[in-house]
């Protein structure tokens, strides 16, 4: 945990000592994925799932996907079908909001639903290997689509999202925005600051050496600030990827991706 909260935290103290934060804002209207922030053998292992380490998750996800399990004995194929059918594009407009609940999903909550009342199964730990394996495999349905967030039911959760991405964090006093909205390109110690986008995960992270879900990535980034991180399945946490997702509108997903 402690070496996964350093570079962030590293790298904002020094990007202080700098100066560099009272630097003018240089924000880029031009969307960027994380992708093309990384190097050539990064890139490349992305590019190719023989190479790609989230590949193993996938893999273990697919299986899930055919198994027949819970007190319904039903598979997700049983009632979905071929995942490449039933689960394209779904990745790309979650979280989505049920109308029954009345409030946001995200895909794993998704997922969750499915598997207590329609498998009538155990609920998988949020972030649990099961959880993000089945996760990567519904989401690689989507890579290649453009990202929607659309759905004028999310708008609230939308605007609240934004204001967390503005308000200033944690001992540092950084906003997410200051950062990969004002900061975005910006490079130290050979580390780029990101635009922040979503559009990868789940993704395989080389310093986790395992896939992570974007929780995972936005709890890095808020203890990087010295921040207490919002529990797993905050409201706060759906709220701020709903705007992320806004934010990112268009993009194309890459997950499963890679970073460093
Ligand atoms: C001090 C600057 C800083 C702040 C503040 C910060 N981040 Fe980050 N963030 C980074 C850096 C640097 C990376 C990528 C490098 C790394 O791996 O640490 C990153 C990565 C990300 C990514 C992953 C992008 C990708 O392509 O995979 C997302 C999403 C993200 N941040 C969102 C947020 C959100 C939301 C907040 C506010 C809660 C936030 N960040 C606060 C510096 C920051
Ligand atoms: C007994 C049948 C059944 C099983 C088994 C089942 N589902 Fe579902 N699932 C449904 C139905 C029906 C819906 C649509 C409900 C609705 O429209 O609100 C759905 C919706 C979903 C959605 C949301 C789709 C969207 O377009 O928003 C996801 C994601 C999903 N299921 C994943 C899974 C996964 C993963 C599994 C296995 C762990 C699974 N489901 C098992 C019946 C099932």
């Amino acid at each position: 945990m402690a070496n996964e909260v350093l570079p962030v935290a590293l790298l904002a103290s020094v990007l202080a000592l700098a100066g560099v934060l009272a630097a003018s804002p240089s924000l880029s209207a031009e969307r960027r994925s994380g992708y093309e922030d990384m190097g050539p053998a990064i890139q490349a292992m992305q590019r190719d799932d023989a190479q790609n380490p989230a590949t193993l998750w996938v893999k273990e996800g697919e299986l899930m996907w055919g198994t027949r399990t819970g007190r319904a004995q039903r598979s997700c194929a049983d009632c979905h079908g071929e995942a490449e059918r039933g689960m394209k594009g779904v990745a790309a407009r979650y979280p989505a909001f049920d109308p029954a609940l009345g409030k946001p999903l995200t895909l794993a909550q998704r997922i969750n639903q499915c598997r207590t009342q329609r498998q009538r199964a155990e609920a998988l730990a949020p972030e649990s290997d099961g959880m993000l394996q089945l996760e990567s495999f519904v989401a690689l349905q989507s890579r290649g689509m453009p990202i929607v967030q659309q759905d004028p039911r999310l708008q609230t959760h939308r605007d609240r999202g934004e204001a967390l991405f503005r308000q200033r964090l944690g001992q540092l006093n950084l906003s997410c925005a200051q950062c990969h909205d004002e900061r975005a390109g910006l490079r130290l110690g050979g580390t780029p600051i990101p635009q922040g986008h979503p559009n990868g995960y789940p993704l395989y992270r080389l310093e986790w050496q395992a896939v992570g879900s974007l929780g995972r990535r936005l709890r890095n980034c808020m203890t990087g600030v010295r921040a207490a991180p919002y529990a797993v399945d905050a409201p706060e946490m759906t709220d701020l990827e709903i705007f992320l997702k806004w934010r990112a509108r268009g993009m194309a997903m890459e997950s499963p991706a890679v970073r460093p």
